[in-house]
């Protein structure tokens, strides 16, 4: 069950072009495509709430996404084998069911009444993994739209979030992309306006944080501070960077587990380094700051990554529709 409101035209079956960072990709539609290869940008958080714990076990979120230049890239070429396929550059992630990409390919031709003629997938990472910033559901999302493009044109948005919600709560938002409102699992998204010209410095600490572990330290009734989503919404209709970077939270930070403070000592750092604003992404735990100018934040990343080698430099990406 995906609602995706308000309903974007997606533009099936036509040219589609992709803008990326002053490039453009063209990129042709249609059944009668052998190979393609797109983008797989990962996320932030600007916003992270927990509302509340649900009877299927998940909880209901709002949260406020935003895409990022920080990417992998995906490669899918047909094989007429029949089979899926799929390998990786990273040589400790999983090649089968284990992976969502691959999950993404199955729960497609499950979904749409065109039979597997056989796909080969490659994922170039560069998004840190066990991250929280999405990698391997932005993955999934690249292969549903790679997908669709070579076999099922005619497949709205909203099709195809629902197909990407069988394989994770956060699959939908990747496909979806850009500056947008997430509720629900993940799966109810508002498009928001995109989000004032920015750049991030990511860093990833060198340990992972399980989601459901974090999950389950919070108990959404004891949380007694929230992000002004609202505020956040409005900040970003008007344009208000200022506004954009004082609402940036996660409540997550507040239940991380001591064990985790590294991500406090990170914040910390980018803050003496000139970041205007912090946050932790998702569950964590690479956290993130925000700056005005590409340069500062660029310089900031060349420091930080003396320290932790995962440090990343990315300008925000807000495609829109033009992100399928
Ligand atoms: O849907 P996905 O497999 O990505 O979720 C991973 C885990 O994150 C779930 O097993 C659950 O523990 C937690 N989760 C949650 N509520 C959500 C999304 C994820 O509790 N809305």
């Amino acid at each position: 069950r995906c609602r995706v409101r308000p309903f974007p035209s997606a533009a099936a079956g036509i040219n589609a072009i992709i803008l990326k960072r002053g490039r453009c990709f063209e990129r042709r539609g249609g059944t009668n495509m052998k190979e393609i290869t797109l983008d797989a940008y990962g996320k932030l958080n600007l916003t992270l709430d927990i509302l509340g714990r649900r009877p299927d076990g998940y909880h209901d979120l709002r949260m406020v996404m935003q895409s990022v230049s920080l990417c992998d890239r995906v490669t899918i070429r047909e094989t007429e084998n029949g089979q899926i396929a799929l390998r990786t550059s990273a040589s400790y992630l999983p090649c089968d069911r284990g992976n969502l990409a691959y999950r993404a390919a199955e729960a497609f031709f499950a979904a749409v009444d065109v039979a597997n003629p056989g796909v080969a997938l490659y994922v170039e990472k560069r998004i840190p993994v066990c991250a929280g910033m999405a990698g391997g559901s932005a993955d999934a999302a690249a292969v549903l739209r790679g997908l669709r493009r070579m076999y099922a044109p005619q497949l709205s948005v909203e099709e195809l979030c629902r197909i990407g919600e069988r394989v994770g709560s956060d699959v939908p938002y990747c496909v979806f992309g850009g500056t947008a409102l997430a509720e629900g699992r993940g799966e109810i998204l508002t498009r928001l306006a995109p989000i004032p010209e920015c750049w991030a410095v990511l860093c990833k600490p060198d340990f992972p944080i399980s989601t459901p572990e974090l999950f389950g330290c919070v108990d959404a009734k004891k949380l007694t501070s929230h992000p002004d989503t609202p505020g956040m919404c409005e900040s970003l209709e008007r344009g208000d960077l200022n506004g954009v970077l004082r609402r940036v939270y996660n409540v997550f930070e507040a239940v991380l587990p001591e064990k985790y403070s590294e991500v406090f000592v990170i914040k910390d750092k980018l803050l003496d380094l000139g970041a205007l604003s912090t946050c932790m992404t998702g569950s964590g735990p690479t956290v993130f700051g925000l700056f005005d100018n590409a340069a500062g934040a660029a310089q900031t990343a060349e420091r930080l990554r003396r320290e932790y080698p995962q440090t990343f430099c990315a300008a925000m990406v807000n495609l829109g529709e033009q992100f399928l």
